[in-house]
C-alpha cells in the first residue's frame, strides 16, 4: 500500500489539475454556451467532492500526526486547518451558485488561488519534517487510513462541523451517507 505521502500527492495533482482545467474556462463572462457551462457546473462539483474528501479526511488522520510527531506540531496544523475551514466556507457558497453567475466566478478564482497556497503549505512546510519524523511502517499505515477512508467521507464541505478528528469520526458516516443521498438526488457528482 502507497505511503501516506504518496495517497496525498496523487489527491492534490488530481485537484491541481482540476484548478487549472477550470481557469481555462470559457466563462460566461467568456462567451461560454449554455452547455459549455452547465459542464463548468459539474466540474465545480467534482472539485467540491474530492476537496471536501481530502480535507475530511486531512483532518481526522494527517494533522493528527503531524501534531504528535511535529514539535511546531500544533502551529502547522492550525494554520491549515485554518486554511481548510476558510476553503469550506467559499465551496460551500459556490456549491449554491450556477456558472452563469459573476460570483461563481468571484468565488471560484479565491478557492484556486487559496488552494495552490494551501497545497504548498503543506507539501512544503509540513511533508518534509513528517516524512522525517515517520518511519515507513506508520507512513503506509497512514497510507491505507486515508485511502480506504475516502470511500465513506463527506461529500460536501460542512463547514460548521469543527475539524477536530474526534468529531469527524464520530459524525462522518452519517455526514457522508446524508451527503451522499443528497448527490443521488440531485444526480451530484454522477458521470
Ligand atoms: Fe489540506
Ligand atoms: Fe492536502
Amino acid at each position: 500500500m502507497a505511503d501516506v505521502f504518496t495517497v496525498l500527492a496523487k489527491d492534490h495533482e488530481e485537484v491541481k489539475g482540476m484548478l487549472a482545467e477550470l481557469e481555462k474556462g470559457p466563462t460566461r463572462a467568456t462567451g461560454a454556451s449554455e452547455e459549455q457551462l452547465a459542464l463548468r457546473k459539474k466540474m465545480a462539483e467534482e472539485l467540491i467532492i474530492e476537496e471536501s474528501r481530502h480535507e475530511a479526511l486531512e483532518e481526522m488522520y494527517f494533522w493528527p500526526a503531524v501534531r504528535e510527531h511535529l514539535s511546531a506540531g500544533d502551529t502547522l496544523a492550525d494554520t491549515a486547518t485554518e486554511q481548510e475551514q476558510a476553503a469550506k466556507q467559499v465551496l460551500t457558497e459556490l456549491d449554491k451558485l450556477q456558472a452563469d453567475d459573476a460570483e461563481f466566478e468571484r468565488l471560484l478564482a479565491t478557492f484556486i488561488t487559496d488552494a495552490r497556497e494551501h497545497i504548498a503549505f503543506e507539501e512544503m512546510q509540513v511533508w518534509p519534517g513528517l516524512r522525517t519524523a515517520l518511519n515507513a511502517e506508520k507512513a503506509a499505515e497512514l497510507g491505507t487510513k486515508i485511502a480506504e477512508g475516502k470511500k465513506t467521507a463527506p461529500t460536501r464541505p460542512h463547514p460548521h462541523t469543527p475539524p477536530s478528528p474526534g468529531v469527524l469520526k464520530a459524525a462522518g458516516p452519517a455526514v457522508a451517507a446524508a451527503d451522499k443521498a443528497r448527490d443521488a438526488v440531485t444526480g451530484r457528482g454522477a458521470d
